[in-house]
């Protein structure tokens, strides 16, 4: 059982997780924040302890055994001001990267857009999803899956999963992992609302993949050239015979 009152006193936040809905079960966090009519204030963290239908990036599942991992998401809304989202999908694995770091000294990499890998095997994703009313925002969602405390994954996997306690061959506080993660993503969304500067360095110097040849698959096309660089919108950069082309979405992988 996940201990509210553990996680709390180690939340060290203003808005984000100050308002906090814990469920054994429910169908998927983001869909949840999604569709709700309730007035929730910004910042509202809603964590479950199994989802039976945990959504993943470009249609997939998202498979997690109850009460060993972290499935949540964080609800923001427009006020008083809303970042660009493609940095904050970046700065949301950021976030994950930097307390993994912090935590465990672990080497962290991530993968554009926003995959958290250990050792080039999957332990976090993050998926983002917004509601528009006409051309206006009115609310974002951001979904992290962190593999956790779960000993072995089964099925068929785009990327092997790997968990804390695989890698590091312990059992970890997933209060503490909470916690550190929400403090340091509200920390890193301040520093967005000021500068993208400091975000995309620290973002690039975890990508392994810049500089590499890469093919995207982006629905059935597919794309081959270098890993150039990510704009600064987050957006990546390839570099091909043809010159330069930004991607705004797709599967990446090293050629
Ligand atoms: C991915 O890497 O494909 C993204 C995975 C995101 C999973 C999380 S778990 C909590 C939240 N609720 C969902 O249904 N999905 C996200």
């Amino acid at each position: 059982m996940f201990n509210i009152e553990e996680f709390d006193i180690k939340l060290d936040t203003n808005v984000i997780g100050r308002n906090f809905i814990y469920v054994e079960e429910i169908e998927s966090t983001n869909e949840f924040l999604l569709k709700t009519d309730d007035k929730l204030p910004t910042g509202t963290v809603v964590l479950a302890e199994h989802q039976s239908e945990g959504k993943g990036r470009r249609n997939k599942e998202w498979k997690s055994d109850k009460n060993q991992n972290l499935t949540f998401s964080i609800l923001l809304l427009p006020y008083p001001k809303m970042p660009n989202i493609n940095l904050i999908n970046l700065s949301t694995s950021l976030s994950i990267a930097q307390t993994l770091e912090n935590l465990y000294q672990f080497d962290v990499e991530l993968k554009w857009p926003n995959d958290v890998l250990i050792n080039k095997k999957k332990i976090a994703g993050v998926l983002i999803e917004t509601v528009s009313r006409g051309d206006k925002l009115e609310k974002m969602i951001i979904g992290m899956g962190i593999n956790v405390n779960q000993p072995v994954f089964s099925g068929k996997f785009d990327l092997k999963p790997t968990s804390i306690r695989i890698e590091s061959k312990r059992e970890v506080s997933r209060e503490k992992l909470l916690s550190e993660i929400l403090n340091q993503f509200e920390e890193n969304l301040r520093t967005l609302e000021k500068s993208s500067t400091k975000i995309l360095n620290a973002w690039r110097l975890r990508c392994k993949m810049i500089g590499e040849k890469v093919k995207i698959v982006q629905d059935k096309k597919i794309k081959y050239g270098i890993f150039d660089d990510i704009d600064h919108n987050g957006f990546l950069v390839l570099k091909t015979r043809e010159g330069y082309e930004k991607i705004h979405f797709g599967d990446i992988s090293l050629r």
